[in-house]
């Protein structure tokens, strides 16, 4: 079983065969983490990892970021906790709604994640897709002049701002990354802490840029995100129940497809943290690391 990453049509993403995750070493892990920092989403079909496995290779990317204490995985999913299925309007159902929205994860919490790990555990039988947006090509495409313009702007990023933007009024301590206190500001532009690539790091969390009036800062941010999201820069990964999916949150938006809700899905979601250097709320402007150097 030869090792074989094969890049997508988009300008991001490759799909990993030849390999098995449960049985990594040292070597291919190397070659995995450069694939990872070239396209910065990784597809490897048919793993059909274990949980604790899947936290394993997780691990390899960096620490666990626990979405619930004590636990290193969450479920997405659209059953309750019982087995049936989750009521429309819950807290659960409205999560889900809102992951249907570009984002990029945990931008909104004072630590912004490095990477996600999902895997497919049970797939509706249409629909449901994970759809991937290249926001370091987005940001290669504006041009001198847009690129000039963002340069050294800034947004505020709020899980609460998202989710009331699709209706759902969420009080503070409901769960992840709903907790009191101001939200973090974070320079529009994300200098890669690794490959030094520019990405746009934009999407639903965002708002609120300093500076602009409201009515023009969400413009903006919705003209960057209506460009980034946009062929050759999107890719979308139709499940099969085994696959597993990584990529870099300091370079892609991601969404989740709408499915038929009478049938389930069920993804096991692991996060890994972001380095504080470079994803706390007070990173650098990318300005201030050009002139670093
Ligand atoms: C996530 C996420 C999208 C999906 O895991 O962070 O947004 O397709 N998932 O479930
Ligand atoms: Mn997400």
């Amino acid at each position: 079983m030869a090792l074989s990453i094969e890049p997508t049509d988009a300008t991001l993403g490759a799909i990993v065969t030849g390999i098995e995750l449960s049985a990594l070493d040292d070597a291919t892990w190397r070659e995995i983490e450069t694939a990872f920092h070239e396209h910065a989403l990784l597809i490897f079909p048919g793993q059909s990892l274990a949980p604790h496995t899947q936290v394993i290779f997780a691990t390899r990317f960096g620490e666990i970021e626990q979405l619930y204490a004590g636990y290193d995985s969450v479920a997405l999913s659209n059953k309750d906790q019982k087995g049936g299925m989750a009521e429309e309007g819950s807290y659960q159902m409205e999560i889900l709604r809102g992951n249907e929205g570009w984002h990029t994860d945990s931008s909104y919490m004072p630590l912004a994640a490095k990477a996600s790990l999902l895997s497919a555990r049970v797939v509706p039988s249409k629909g449901g897709e994970t759809e991937w947006a290249d926001a370091r090509a987005a940001y290669d495409g504006l041009g001198e002049t847009a690129q000039f313009h963002v340069a050294d702007l800034m947004a505020h990023h709020s899980y609460f701002h998202s989710q009331a933007k699709i209706g759902h009024q969420v009080e503070v301590g409901a769960g992840y990354g709903f907790y009191e206190g101001a939200p973090p500001l974070r320079p529009l532009i994300k200098v890669h802490p690794v490959t030094g690539r520019k990405a746009l790091y934009i999407g639903r969390h965002a708002y609120g840029i300093p500076g602009l009036a409201e009515e023009e800062s969400e413009r903006l941010l919705h003209d960057l995100l209506t460009f980034t999201c946009q062929p050759p820069r999107t890719y979308t990964h139709a499940w099969q129940a085994g696959d597993v999916a990584v990529w870099d949150n300091r370079s892609v938006l991601h969404r989740a497809r709408p499915f038929d809700h009478r049938e389930a899905r069920e993804m096991l979601h692991t996060r890994i943290k972001g380095d504080p250097t470079t994803e706390s709320e007070h990173a650098p402007l990318s300005s201030d690391l050009r002139t670093r150097g």
